[in-house]
C-alpha cells in the first residue's frame, strides 16, 4: 500500500500558520513550544496531565464551526495538532494588552508565586468564550471548567472571583471567523512524520487505517493520548511505530436512534458522556469527576475502554447497561458485549489486528434503574479505588434482569455474578439487599494497594448496592436530600 506522505505537519500557532517536521513524533507540545520556539509561557509542573500548568487552547472545525477547548501540552504529541489551531497565554496579550481574563486575575489577586497563572488564564479564556455571549454561567460550571488546574499558594477563591469579574470587563471577543478562514487554508493531509526515533501515520478513513493495522500489527494506537502520553513522559517507554486515530471520520460518529447510543472510538470523553448524560443523568456526576475538563476534551471513550485498565470509569457503568463493542479488521467486523472483552489483567480478546471501531450503549428501559458512583480519594482529577454500576429491571416488584458491575475489585472490570443471581427473581427489599450484599463478598477479593486497602473495598462496594438499594427501592422510605442536608457545613464569610 503507497500512503500519501508529508514529512511535516501544519498548524495555527496563535492565529498564525506554522510548520514543523524532522522531529520526533512523541515530542509533546510543550517542549516544542518551550524548547524550540522559546514560548516559555507555558509552564511544565508535572508532565502528566495533573496540574495544568501547561494548559493551552486547541481549536478544531466541526462543519462550520470553530469549537475552542482547553488541553494539555504535556502529553500532547506535536503531530496530532496537524491542521488544529493551538492558542498560549502569549496569544492573550498580543495588542499589548491584559485580556480581561489575565487583568481579572490581576484585579482579585488570584496569583502568588504565578507559576499556575498562565494555566489557569488559559482555562478562564476557554470558559470566558463559552459565555460571553451571555449563554448563562456559574460558579460550580466554572469550578468544573477550572478542574485541570492546581494552585499551591493562592487558594482558589480569589481565582473563581476573577472568573466571575472578567465578564464585567470591556469585551475582547475572539475572531472565531478570521480562525476559521486561516484553518480553511492549511493543507489538511498529513499521513505521515518521522525521524531516526519512530514513526507517525495518520491515516484518514478507516480502510486506510486497518490496512495499517494489519499490516503494521505490533504498532500503537494513539486516540487522545492521555494514557500513551504518561508511558512516554513518565515510563521513557517506546512506541515503536505510531497511528494516530483521531482522523479518522468513521471514528467520530455518534448516532443515536430508538434503543442504542452508538459512539465511534475516537468521540472525544466529553461528548461521549454528554451525550450519555441526556439519557443517564445518573451519570453526570462520574462525568464531572472524569480525571478533568482538559483530560477529557483530550481522551477518548474509546481509549477508556480500549486500554483495558481495572480502575477505568468509563467500564464499570458499560458493563452494568449492557453494552457492546465493535471490533473491526480489513476482514469485517464483530460485535461482542465489552464484558467478554477483558479477559485478564490488561488482556483482551481482540486480535492483533483488530481495532475498537464504536461502542453501542442501550438507551434506558422501561422499569429500569440505574445508578453509578466513583469512590476515589480527591473529588476531581482522580483515579477511582472503586467504581460500582447497578442497574436493575424491577417488575410488578420482582427483579427480572440484574447487572452490577465493579472497578477496582479485580484484575479485570467484573460483573458480580454471584450478586446477581441474588437479587434475581426477588423482591427489591431489605431482605434482598442485605443478603446482596454478602453476596458480593464471594464475588471479589480486592486487593491492597496506595488508593484503599482490601477491607475498605470490599466495605464500599457493600455499601455503594446499599446506597442504591435506599436510592430506588420503594421500601426504603431514604429521602437523600434531606440526609445530604444533615451534612451541610454553615457557610463562612470571607
Ligand atoms: C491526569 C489524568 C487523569 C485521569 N483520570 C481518569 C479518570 O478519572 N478515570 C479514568 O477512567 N481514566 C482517567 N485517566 C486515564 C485516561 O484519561 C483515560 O483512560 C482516557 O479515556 C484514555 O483515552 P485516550 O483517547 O487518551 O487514549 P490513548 O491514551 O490514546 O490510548 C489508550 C489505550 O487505548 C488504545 N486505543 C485507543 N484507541 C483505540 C482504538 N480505536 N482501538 C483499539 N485500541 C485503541 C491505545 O492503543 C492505548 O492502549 C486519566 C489520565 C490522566 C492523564
Ligand atoms: S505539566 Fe502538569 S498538566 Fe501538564
Ligand atoms: S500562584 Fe503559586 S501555584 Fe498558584
Amino acid at each position: 500500500m503507497t500512503l500519501p506522505t508529508s514529512d511535516s505537519i501544519t498548524f495555527l500557532l496563535n492565529d498564525e500558520p506554522h510548520s514543523v517536521g524532522g522531529l520526533p513524533p512523541t515530542l509533546s507540545l510543550l517542549r516544542y513550544l518551550r524548547e524550540h520556539l522559546n514560548l516559555t509561557g507555558t509552564k511544565e509542573g508535572c508532565a502528566e496531565g495533573d496540574c495544568g500548568a501547561c494548559t493551552v487552547v486547541v481549536g478544531e472545525k466541526h462543519g462550520d464551526t470553530l469549537a475552542l477547548k482547553t488541553h494539555n501540552a504535556c502529553i500532547a504529541y506535536l503531530p496530532t495538532l496537524h491542521g488544529k489551531a493551538v492558542y498560549t497565554v502569549e496569544y492573550l496579550t498580543r495588542n499589548g494588552s491584559a485580556h480581561p481574563a489575565q487583568q481579572a486575575m490581576v484585579d482579585c489577586h488570584g496569583s502568588q508565586c504565578g507559576f499556575c497563572t498562565p494555566g489557569f488564564v488559559m482555562s478562564l479564556w476557554q470558559h470566558y468564550e463559552a459565555h460571553i455571549d451571555n449563554s448563562g454561567t456559574s460558579r460550580a460550571q466554572l469550578a468544573n471548567d477550572l478542574s485541570g488546574n492546581l494552585c499551591r499558594c493562592t487558594g482558589y477563591r480569589p481565582i473563581l472571583d476573577a472568573g466571575e469579574k472578567m465578564f464585567t470587563l470591556p469585551r475582547v471577543p475572539f475572531d472565531y471567523s478570521g480562525a476559521r478562514t486561516k484553518l480553511n487554508a492549511l493543507a489538511q493531509v498529513a499521513t505521515r512524520f518521522e525521524d531516526a526515533e519512530g514513526r507517525y501515520f495518520a491515516p484518514d478513513s478507516l480502510a486506510a487505517l486497518l490496512q495499517l493495522r494489519r499490516r503494521l500489527p505490533d504498532s500503537t494506537l494513539l486516540a487522545g493520548g492521555t494514557d500513551i502520553g504518561l508511558w512516554t513522559n513518565k515510563l521513557f517507554r517506546s512506541l515503536g511505530t505510531i497511528i494516530y486515530t483521531r482522523n479518522v471520520p468513521e471514528l467520530h460518529a455518534l448516532t443515536v436512534d430508538e434503543n442504542h447510543v452508538s459512539i465511534g472510538a475516537a468521540v472525544s470523553l466529553t461528548d461521549a458522556y454528554n451525550t450519555v448524560c441526556a439519557d443517564y443523568p445518573q451519570l453526570t456526576e462520574l462525568r464531572d469527576r472524569f480525571a478533568s475538563l482538559p483530560i477529557r476534551n483530550a481522551g477518548t471513550l474509546g481509549g477508556n475502554v480500549a486500554n483495558g485498565s481495572p480502575i477505568g470509569d468509563s467500564a464499570p457503568w458499560l458493563i452494568a447497561l449492557g453494552a457492546e463493542v465493535v471490533l473491526s479488521n480489513v476482514d469485517g467486523e464483530r460485535t461482542i458485549p465489552l464484558a467478554s472483552l477483558y479477559t485478564g489483567y490488561m488482556q483482551q480478546s481482540r486480535q492483533d489486528d483488530e481495532i475498537l471501531r464504536a461502542i453501542i450503549i442501550p438507551r434506558p428501559r422501561k422499569d429500569q434503574q440505574f445508578h453509578c458512583w466513583k469512590i476515589s480519594k480527591r473529588y476531581d482529577s482522580d483515579i477511582s479505588a472503586v467504581c460500582g454500576a447497578f442497574s436493575l429491571i424491577v417488575e410488578s416488584g420482582q427483579i427480572s434482569e440484574a447487572r452490577v458491575a465493579f472497578g477496582g475489585m479485580a484484575a479485570t472490570t467484573a460483573r458480580a455474578t454471584d450478586c446477581e443471581a441474588d437479587l434475581l427473581g426477588q423482591a427489591w427489599t431489605r431482605n434482598t439487599v442485605d443478603s446482596a450484599m454478602q453476596a458480593l463478598d464471594r464475588d471479589y477479593t480486592p486487593m491492597s494497594d496506595m488508593r484503599a486497602s482490601k477491607s475498605y473495598r470490599k466495605t464500599i462496594a457493600r455499601n455503594l448496592l446499599y446506597r442504591f438499594y435506599l436510592l430506588t427501592a420503594k421500601d426504603s422510605g431514604y429521602d437523600e436530600e434531606q440526609s445530604l442536608r444533615a451534612f451541610t457545613l454553615p457557610e463562612i464569610a470571607v
